[in-house]
């Protein structure tokens, strides 16, 4: 079979199944920012993407989409529940989010995630042509970079991780950690949102495993202690599509859009706005808290202001998943019970996705961007909001615990446990002098103009080929 030159893994596939007009089922290219800045390289490095389809149950073989060629790897009803569900996402997730919940160790789960791992990296091994270069994502497949080093050493192996890497003090608790480390250091180069991420990872390397860390390069030993090779660590802060961003913020359509939201919401002088998945790591009661208070205290009423929660179904099987929607849509529904008049709502709670499109006209349609994440690898809605207000209207706040806030230093910066500081924060954005949010967003603009996602994924690579030839 064909082999490839360049070749990207993850747990997902960058596609999503929908419905054609007559009802059959297709497939449309997923529209998140990897992708797109992927799909560029893919296309002229001869290059095939690894990953679940999505659906559990269901063989599916190789196949062409949008110039890419996909190898989807199958997982059963089983796999599902105890890799992605378990290990990934009930154990790793808020092991690496800061413990928000508690982080659950099963033994079983970790002998799939294993599994499913060997299986991500058997899949890669078949694909990967001599040489090729190899870019593997995420939290979910952390021991993929070892098992294709040991099936394939010819290749150059590249991991990006996309959500924190926790201080050592937390990642202690992990009872598989030498593993997950060794995993990791089956890469040359292992990317990280934040310099402190690297940093914790190079200093849980260090403590774990012995290694000798010197300059972000970590000198890997084998089995009896002698040199092996050099695995580095480094920040990479991912990014979104700004330009694209920007030309959809100046589309007629989309603009008028925006004022037909604002019409429908009953034309209020302040529009806030929210957009997560519902998932704990986001602050979404913290961020309901504060406004609700704002609302009781008088500094905000009904009518004049309007929070528009967008909160995008994530995980639902997972418990804790489903708890945080009950507890936000009772949160929700108590302060529209007290504060909403026969006109106009407190809180306008959407628990939908909505296409590009629409999301780039509630961007324009707001005043105020919260992003009150607890723990957040970057954020890009902090960035997307940024991109797409061309004008420079409107104020962002933004968690001080979010990736995103190593860049975007001028929003308005809180810690989203403190409510008080939260509530003071929201009001400095709504009352801020024009002046001063317009100076603010332009600096911010110009930032992620720059620094966008095509610029990342082109000095990851680079890096990952530099340090080759240095070996
Ligand atoms: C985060 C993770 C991604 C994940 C996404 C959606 O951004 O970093 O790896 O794909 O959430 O979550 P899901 O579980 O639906 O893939």
């Amino acid at each position: 079979s064909t082999k490839f030159d360049f070749v990207v893994v993850a747990n997902r596939l960058p596609i999503d199944r929908i419905q054609d007009a007559d009802g059959e089922p297709e497939w449309r290219r997923s529209p998140g920012g990897l992708v797109t800045a992927l799909a560029p390289v893919m296309a002229t490095a001869d290059g095939a993407w690894v990953g679940w389809h999505g659906a559990a149950d269901e063989e599916l073989g190789e196949f062409n989409h949008s110039d890419m060629h996909l190898v989807p790897v199958p997982l059963s009803v089983e796999d599902v529940e105890l890799y992605y569900e378990g290990f990934s996402n009930s154990t790793l997730w808020p092991l690496y989010h800061d413990v928000i919940v508690p982080p659950e160790f099963h033994r079983t789960w970790w002998d799939r995630y294993e599994e499913i791992n060997r299986r991500f990296a058997e899949a890669t091994a078949r694909t990967a042509a001599p040489g090729a270069t190899v870019w593997v994502q995420d939290y979910q497949l952390q021991l993929v970079p070892l098992m294709l080093r040991e099936a394939r050493p010819d290749l150059r192996i590249g991991f990006f991780n996309h959500i924190p890497f926790p201080p050592l003090e937390i990642f202690a608790q992990l009872p598989w950690r030498r593993q997950v480390l060794e995993g990791l250091l089956g890469s040359d180069l292992v990317g990280f949102q934040r310099q402190s991420d690297a940093n914790n990872f190079m200093r849980c390397v260090r403590r774990y495993l012995g290694y000798t860390v010197k300059a972000q390069h970590i000198h890997v030993q084998d089995a009896g202690g002698a040199p092996q090779r050099i695995c580095r660590a480094e920040a990479h802060p991912i990014s979104i599509e700004s330009r694209e961003l920007a030309r959809l913020a100046t589309d007629p359509e989309i603009r008028a859009r925006a004022a037909e939201i604002r019409a429908e919401l009953g034309n209020p002088e302040t529009v806030l706005l929210g957009v997560d998945r519902l998932d704990y790591t986001k602050g979404i009661r913290h961020r309901i808290k504060a406004f609700g208070e704002l609302l009781e205290d008088g500094k905000l009423t009904v009518g004049q202001a309007c929070l528009v929660q967008v909160a995008s179904p994530s995980r639902e099987r997972v418990e804790s998943y489903a708890q945080l929607r009950e507890e936000v849509e009772g949160a929700v529904g108590r302060i529209n019970g007290e504060f909403d008049t026969m006109g106009h709502t407190a809180v306008r709670y959407l628990h939908h996705s909505y296409p590009l499109r629409e999301m780039v006209a509630l961007y324009l349609a707001a005043d105020v961007m919260l992003v009150t994440a607890l723990r957040d690898g970057m954020n890009l809605v902090a960035k997307e909001f940024t991109a797409t207000h061309t004008d420079n209207h409107g104020m962002l706040v933004l968690s001080e615990f979010a990736g995103a806030a190593d860049q975007l230093r001028h929003a308005v910066l809180v810690n989203p446990h403190d409510i008080d500081g939260l509530k003071a924060a929201i009001m400095t954005a709504v009352n801020m002098p024009q002046a001063e949010s317009t100076r603010r967003m332009r600096i911010m603009r110009r930032q992620i103009a720059v620094n966008d996602v095509a610029r990342w994924s082109r000095i990851f690579l680079e890096s990952l080929a530099a340090g080759h030839e240095e070996d």
